[in-house]
């Protein structure tokens, strides 16, 4: 192990000492100061056999030693002025191994998205490669919550498109109040409110709410909890922080403003852009042609999705379904006018009713790559199948804060009685939205080393 890091301390070193120093291979810190003299000659060469052997030697902070490719020459310079930074990029490898590599970032900026996608929130915030990675630090870094045992991650996993199969999320304080939420292409939507019932106005706004929860990652604050303030004091004796965000910030001063920033850009960078919808949405020149790489079940799917229904006396008696009102293609996002759509239950409370909740997830990735849902569908996570989602579109429940759309339609032509939406929706129809919907599934997300954990430590 301790040879590993020595390695990965001279990659390190190498790469980022290479210009200001006049020898141009490698850097090295020795277990204590050496004089310029015959004892760099034999420290060294213990320090080239113990690495030609493979057998692990003691290293710690001391001098910079630099040595020529080969190590082979017997001239050295030491670099007393390096220490410091050197011993920097020690301490970010023993936390992070290779998973993260400061002088060769993993990219976020610049992935490649379709140009059939035009909608972005993205405002005053473009995702650079650091400040991703600072932001995937903090997503994965249990050390945010009170008692160094929830991170990000643990309630939005890489696995589940960074949604959660528990119909509740568990906390540091017990269990989430609504189920958690996939994390996929929240970039590509123009509605800004973030959460089932739109309360962040934004995503940087969101980002460090579930620090200050309770019931989440509790700094609250409140409630018996400490603050961010003193969240932030803890990340100040954390050896990494101040080093991610002197490389990200210029200087290494924490400010929740500034993880923020980071968080929101790292949330940002989860794109998923390589289903077989995308495939098929490229080879055409409009999201309306049937896709060349579809079977016709999945195009009648696309169609009944995308179609508004025919309605008479608030019954479909023809036309699709209307989804694509709300969830619009090819982001599949929430249309930002959208109200809520009949799902109105709390968790935990049969009795209880919650018509708040006017915001889903984008529609891409519900399925993983098995055909199995990402979790629970809806806020309450009451719908467990897609059968069920089905169900529940197909006969509407009206409330008094329900989207016009679902209200089985009133006034207009084919209008309706108000009733709720009737889709009438057929056996064969409910296999053609499935297949559908499972082609908004893509691969990347889920197994891309950029969005995973980057601590080496497994209790991390
Ligand atoms: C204990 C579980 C838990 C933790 C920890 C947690 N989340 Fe969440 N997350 C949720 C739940 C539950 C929701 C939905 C909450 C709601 O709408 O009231 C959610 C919603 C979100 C959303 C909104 C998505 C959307 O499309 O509107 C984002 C973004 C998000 N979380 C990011 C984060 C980040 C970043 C962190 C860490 C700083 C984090 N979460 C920590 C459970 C969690
Ligand atoms: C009037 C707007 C509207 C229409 C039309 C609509 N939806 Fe939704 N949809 C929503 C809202 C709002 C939510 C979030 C509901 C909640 O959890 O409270 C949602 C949630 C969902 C979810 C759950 C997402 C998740 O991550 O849990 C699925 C799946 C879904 N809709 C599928 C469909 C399908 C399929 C259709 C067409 C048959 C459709 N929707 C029509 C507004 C709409």
């Amino acid at each position: 192990m301790k040879l590993l890091s020595l390695l990965i301390l001279l990659t390190f070193c190498t790469s980022i000492y290479a210009q200001d120093i006049p020898c141009d291979s490698s850097l090295v810190i020795v277990d204590e100061p050496i004089a310029i003299s015959d004892t760099i000659a034999s420290s060294n060469s213990l320090f080239i056999s113990s690495l030609m052997s493979g057998s692990p030697i003691l290293v710690q902070s001391g001098v910079v030693i630099c040595f020529e490719e080969g190590f082979e020459v017997s001239t050295f310079v030491v670099f007393e002025a390096n220490i410091a930074e050197c011993e920097s990029m020690f301490s970010m490898a023993q936390v992070f191994g290779d998973n993260i590599d400061l002088t060769n970032l993993e990219n976020y900026a610049n992935q490649p998205v379709p140009n059939y996608v035009n909608e972005d929130n993205t405002n005053g915030n473009p995702i650079s490669d650091l400040g991703a990675t600072l932001g995937r630090v903090l997503f994965y870094d249990k050390n945010l919550s009170v008692n160094n045992t929830i991170a990000c991650a643990s309630c939005h996993l890489q696995e589940f498109a960074f949604g959660d199969t528990a119909l509740a999320s568990v906390g540091v304080n017990g269990t989430t109040g609504r189920h958690s939420m996939r994390l996929i292409n929240s970039r590509f939507a123009t509605e800004e409110g973030f959460f089932w019932d739109e309360r962040a106005l934004t995503l940087e706004a969101q980002s460090t709410q579930p620090i200050q929860d309770h019931i989440e990652m509790g700094f609250s604050g409140g409630e018996g909890d400490p603050d961010i303030d003193s969240l932030i004091r803890k990340m100040d004796g954390l050896d990494y922080y101040p080093i991610l965000f002197s490389e990200v910030y210029g200087d290494n001063q924490i400010t929740e403003g500034r993880m923020q920033l980071a968080i929101a850009q790292f949330v940002r960078s989860i794109q998923s852009f390589d289903s077989k919808y995308d495939v098929g949405r490229a080879q055409v020149g409009n999201n309306n042609n049937d896709f060349p790489n579809f079977t016709d079940s999945e195009n009648r799917g696309k169609n009944l999705f995308q179609t508004n229904p025919v309605n008479q006396n608030g019954q479909r008696i023809g036309g699709g379904l209307g989804c694509n009102r709300c969830h619009g293609a090819p982001e599949f996002d929430i249309d930002d006018d959208s109200r809520n759509n009949g799902v109105i239950g709390v968790i935990g409370d049969p009795t209880a009713v919650d018509l708040t909740n006017t915001r889903s997830p984008s529609l891409r990735d519900m399925f993983n790559g098995s055909g199995a849902l990402n979790g629970q569908a809806m806020h309450d996570g009451s719908l467990t199948t897609i059968a069920a989602i089905i169900d529940h579109y197909n006969v509407i429940i009206p409330n008094q804060d329900i989207d016009n759309r679902l209200r089985g339609g009133g006034g207009g032509p084919g209008g309706g009685n108000n009733n709720g939406q009737r889709l009438n929706i057929t056996a064969q129809e409910r296999i053609d939205l499935e297949a559908f919907l499972k082609t908004l599934t893509g691969n990347d997300v889920y197994t891309n080393p950029k969005w995973s954990n980057p601590f080496i430590d497994a209790l991390q």
